[in-house]
């Protein structure tokens, strides 16, 4: 296929479009695939964490644990949720450990579940060590079941993307993105 290339004309976001779902749902793959055919700005709320705090996440998780990553990426998502609309991969847990978290994104923007079971997410990521929440496959299955109901209830849309393309995927939500005028082309 020859989809890579960025489509005619351009377009912009009218909201924030935020990315959610487990890890290896392809949050970063699909948010960056429409980033380059669009011509829309994208950003990886956990890359922007790690930046700004200069640790890499499972050093954060090893020094200070959990609940301090939790306050630090609801920082982030507030941060990111005010500022000029982008598309944002979102970490997997965003929506597990702080209720307003949700609240944010869909106060603020259009979000996105991308659906994914556990036995897919670990063929996806084969070297799980800096994911510390990802642990082991029977783990994964356990949290994902756990967490559907708090993805489902935070998204707007939601896709499967078991077995389906970057390619393909980015071309289903944008199309949906520009129906509901999420996303517009400019003349
Ligand atoms: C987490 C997922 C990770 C990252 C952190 C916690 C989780 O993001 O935010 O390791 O709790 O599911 P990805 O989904 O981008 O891997």
């Amino acid at each position: 296929m020859t989809e890579h290339k960025p489509h005619p004309g351009s377009y912009r976001l009218t909201q924030p479009v935020f990315f959610i779902g487990f890890m290896g749902a392809g949050k970063t793959s699909i948010s960056q695939q429409l980033a380059v055919q669009y011509g829309i700005a994208s950003i990886d709320a956990d890359e922007y964490l790690e930046l700004r705090e200069d640790r890499i996440i499972a050093d954060i998780f090893a020094e200070d644990g959990e609940e301090v990553f939790r306050d630090i990426e609801t920082d982030v998502l507030r941060d990111l949720a005010g500022r000029s609309p982008r598309l944002i991969g979102c970490g997997g847990g965003v929506v597990t450990k702080r209720p307003e978290n949700a609240q944010i994104m869909r106060e603020n923007g259009h979000v996105v579940y991308l659906q994914v079971t556990a036995d897919e997410a670990a063929r996806r990521i084969p070297n799980t060590d800096s994911r510390p929440m990802f642990k082991n496959l029977d783990t994964a299955r356990k949290t994902i079941v756990e967490r559907i109901p708090n993805y489902e209830a935070a998204a707007h849309y939601s896709i499967n993307t078991e077995g389906r393309s970057v390619v393909d995927l980015a071309h289903e939500i944008a199309d949906h993105l520009l129906e509901i005028g999420v996303m517009v082309k400019e003349d």
